[in-house]
């Protein structure tokens, strides 16, 4: 069996990392979440007072991100890569409301997409991979022999993340929720630097309907296919 790219890009809150976890486990492939990286990026700014409220300082950010150092490292009580942001575990800190509210503008920088890009180019160099994000069919891996592009209704993607956060204990509402992931699918898409859209052969998948089991059959199905 050959080895492939995989790419699934979409918008956010669609289960994107847990099918593409769940496939690269299958397929003994390496996954890579390159929404943390840009979480980790956003993070750093919040931490080194970058924000002045919703605004970022961009220039300040650019310059500094010689010093940021994104990576990723194995979790031996999961298993799975946790990222990282100069070397300290950074996985959880990531995943919060006020990282997900101020993401899109750093995800928005040119300099802060060159970088991540051509970091996840390396990591793809001996194939094998899995990576999910917004722009790795279109711009990352434009050669990837699959790509994915996952969508469903945004009450349905409020609801998951929703779901998730309050299992984590955090409090915040359905609104809010609701609000976020809209507002971020619109920065998302208009962006002037790769900003998320299919790319021309890839496959779309909207999972509002589908159960985890069903979507996952099919697409495990879509990467043996083309690893043959
Ligand atoms: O997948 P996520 O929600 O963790 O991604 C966080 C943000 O990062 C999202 O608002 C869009 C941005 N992103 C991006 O611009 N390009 C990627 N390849 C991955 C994520």
């Amino acid at each position: 069996m050959r080895k492939i790219i995989i790419a699934i890009d979409g918008h956010s809150s669609c289960g994107k990392s847990t099918m593409a976890k769940a496939l690269a486990r299958e397929l003994g492939y390496i996954y890579v979440d390159t929404g943390a990286m840009y979480r980790a990026c956003t993070l750093f700014a919040i931490r080194n007072g970058l924000f002045n409220g919703d605004t970022l300082d961009a220039d300040r950010l650019a310059s500094l991100l010689p010093t940021i150092e994104v990576g990723f490292q194995l979790c031996e009580a999961t298993g799975l890569p946790h990222v990282t942001l100069n070397g300290e575990d950074v996985e959880e800190a990531v995943r919060t409301m006020e990282v997900s509210t101020k993401v899109s503008p750093v995800a928005a920088l040119p300099a802060v997409r060159t970088a991540m890009t051509t970091q996840q180019q390396r990591m793809g160099e001996a194939k094998g991979i899995v990576m999910d994000g917004r722009d790795i069919g279109t711009v990352v891996f434009p050669q990837a022999e699959l790509k994915v592009f996952v969508t469903a209704r945004p009450e349905v993607r409020a609801q998951r993340r929703f779901d998730e956060l309050q299992a984590k204990g955090q409090a915040v509402s359905f609104e809010e929720i609701l609000h976020n992931v809209q507002e971020r699918d619109r920065i998302d898409s208009t962006r002037a630097v790769a900003p998320l859209r299919p790319a021309e052969d890839a496959l779309i998948l909207d999972n509002s309907d589908l159960t985890r089991e069903a979507q996952a059959e099919w697409l495990f199905a879509q990467a043996k296919a083309r690893m043959a």
